[in-house]
């Protein structure tokens, strides 16, 4: 039965995050720490979820690591009984974790295909059936979901991923349906183009074709990517905005950079000309500059 009144977010909320050991998984988990959360960080490479840990740590946040494989229904089990064990119980998931491995819808083996979907989709229904049920039992609780702007703009070369994101978000909306008067929230989040380690495996020429791909197709705007922590930005708007308020879905962009010479903007009749407005004084922006290879054609955080 629906509550009449909303619960508030208590001051500790134990948290667990799918994809940890890098990215934008390891950057959320960052940042809920920093709010104060105890963290259970998973994923398959332990090691670098437990460096990930030891900065948490050192910056006075509380941390646990836990291997995940969420294509692998025991292991996922394994890990909900684990993080409930060290932390308590679970009142924030992200699913951070994902597959991506550039092929054709008619090129790609059935079996990369089923991998695909196994992680980015049946990994996260996995998650949903071992965590949600007792959150929705304590009227509180998020579900994020870190799924793709390839749903917005379709990416050549990318069919399994697609098709992957395509199902994760229908299952997320059919999620949020049968949440609603419960107390828990599910939040879908939409990044564009990110820098991670997304893509680094993929080796330059393929990366290279795909990108090029990319660009002919138009679903590649300019060339400033996402850094991690924007998204993780968007993952703790959706968890701390208040109860009694909820975001089904962000969708967080890349801003185009900046332009040497700023398009002309039209000047209304009796308004001052550009010439005589006062001067910007807003404060610089703190996005760090783009110091990578020129973006657009480089490996790392492609979809
Ligand atoms: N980068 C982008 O441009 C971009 C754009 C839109 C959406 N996204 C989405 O953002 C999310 C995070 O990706 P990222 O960009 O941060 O890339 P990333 O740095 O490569 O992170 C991917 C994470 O997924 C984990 N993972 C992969 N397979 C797994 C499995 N079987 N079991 C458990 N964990 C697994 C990886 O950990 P292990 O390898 O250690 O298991 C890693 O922690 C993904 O869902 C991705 O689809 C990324």
């Amino acid at each position: 039965m629906p509550r009449s009144s909303f619960v508030p977010h208590p001051q500790r909320r134990p948290a667990v995050v799918a994809g940890a050991s890098s990215g934008i998984g390891a950057a959320t988990a960052e940042a809920l720490a920093a709010a104060g959360h105890p963290v259970v960080l998973g994923a398959r490479r332990v090691e670098k979820c437990e460096e990930v840990a030891a900065a948490i740590r050192a910056a006075g946040g509380e941390a646990h690591v836990h291997r995940l494989d969420l294509a692998e229904a025991a292991s996922v089990e394994e890990f909900a009984r684990a993080a409930q064990e060290a932390v308590g119980p679970v009142d924030i998931m992200v699913m951070s974790a994902g597959h991506a491995a550039p092929g054709t819808a008619l090129g790609t083996s059935p079996k990369k295909f089923a991998h695909t979907v196994e992680v980015n989709l049946l990994g996260a229904h996995r998650l949903v059936a071992a965590l949600a049920p007792a959150m929705a039992h304590r009227h509180h609780g998020d579900l994020v979901f870190v799924s793709s702007d390839i749903l917005r703009t379709p990416r050549p070369l990318m069919a399994a991923y697609m098709a992957s994101k395509w199902g994760l978000e229908g299952f997320v909306r059919a999620l949020q349906l049968e949440l609603e008067g419960t107390g828990v929230r599910a939040t879908i989040v939409q990044p564009g183009q990110t820098l991670t380690d997304m893509g680094t495996d993929w080796g330059p020429d393929t990366t290279a074709a795909v990108l090029g791909e990319w660009v002919r197709y138009g679903a590649a705007r300019h060339s400033h990517f996402l850094r991690p922590p924007a998204v993780a930005a968007a993952v703790m708007a959706a968890v701390t905005t208040p109860p009694g308020s909820h975001f089904p879905m962000i969708e967080v962009q890349p801003e185009a950079p900046v332009a040497p010479v700023a398009p002309v903007a039209p000047v209304a009749p009796g308004t001052a000309a550009p010439e005589t407005a006062a001067p910007d004084t807003d404060p610089p922006d703190t996005d760090p500059p783009d110091t990578d290879p020129p973006d657009i054609t480089s490996p790392g955080g492609t979809p």
